[in-house]
């Protein structure tokens, strides 16, 4: 891990009424009193973003929304905006997550304009990168990670990619209980630090948070978060209960 300090973080999808994101947030501000020196995110729906803000003033909690619009307002009916994010209370916005590009359209150059978008108003991106099962086993998966991330950040200065977390997630292992084996993880993230490294210099090499997400859960957290380049966890199924998340959290306890 070095010095960069590890971050967790909980992709809620489209799990959880107002009510039962604050009930969350309170059960979640107990159990994790004792925690230092992990950032700790949450990314609950657009509609629960200003109540769970609420819940977490004052405590380590940040809150991420899942995704952003690029413009700064316009028609651009069912859209949020970067500018109504942080008017909701966020502080991170996850970009180009797969089922935003499987399902929505987010191609990588909407991604990088999203991420764009997200830098200008001091938003910080978790961009999201991950090849599918049909990549990986046609040993694409490192070409596919530089297009991603030669794509989205194109136009972005070294200076700002400094300030982006990187999610890896491989597309296999997404909601399907099939984590990546450390091993396989960690040969991605150093190949990641090495492409941010050589293409952005040294410095930003090792300042980039890289998160690992896919099938994070209690059991395997420590395990991840040993690997040299693996600086946190961008969690989905194991972040909708208080319990199972504070666990995760709690991963330096668990070394
Ligand atoms: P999962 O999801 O933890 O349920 O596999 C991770 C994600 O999609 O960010």
């Amino acid at each position: 891990m070095g010095d960069r300090r590890p971050v967790i973080a909980g992709n809620w999808k489209m799990y959880k009424t107002g009510k039962e994101a604050v009930e969350f947030i309170d059960d979640l501000n107990e159990l994790i009193a004792g925690v230092m020196d992990v950032e700790i995110v949450v990314a609950p729906p657009f509609t629960a973003l200003p109540l769970v803000a609420k819940r977490i003033k004052g405590g380590p909690v940040r809150l991420a929304a899942q995704d952003l619009h690029w413009e700064p307002e316009g028609a651009y009916t069912g859209e949020i905006s970067p500018k109504m994010l942080l008017d909701a209370g966020c502080s991170h916005v996850i970009v180009g997550h797969s089922e935003r590009r499987e399902y929505f359209g987010d191609t990588n150059a909407i991604v990088s304009r999203k991420i764009k978008a997200a830098l200008a108003e001091n938003l910080i991106p978790v961009f999201c990168i991950g090849e599918s099962l049909e990549e990986r086993e046609a040993e694409k998966t490192f070409s596919v990670l530089d297009k991603q991330m030669s794509e989205g950040l194109e136009t972005i200065d070294s200076n700002d990619v400094k300030k982006i977390i990187i999610a890896y997630e491989p597309v296999w292992a997404i909601g399907t209980g099939r984590t990546a084996s450390n091993e396989q993880a960690q040969e991605v993230h150093s190949f990641i630090r090495r492409y941010l490294t050589d293409r952005h210099g040294e410095e930003v090499g090792n300042i980039v948070r890289i998160l690992y997400g896919g099938s994070v859960k209690p059991e395997n957290i420590a395990g991840l978060m040993a690997a040299a380049d693996i600086d946190g966890a961008l969690v989905g199924g194991a972040s909708l209960t208080a319990s199972v998340f504070a666990r995760i959290v709690n991963f330096p306890y668990l070394l």
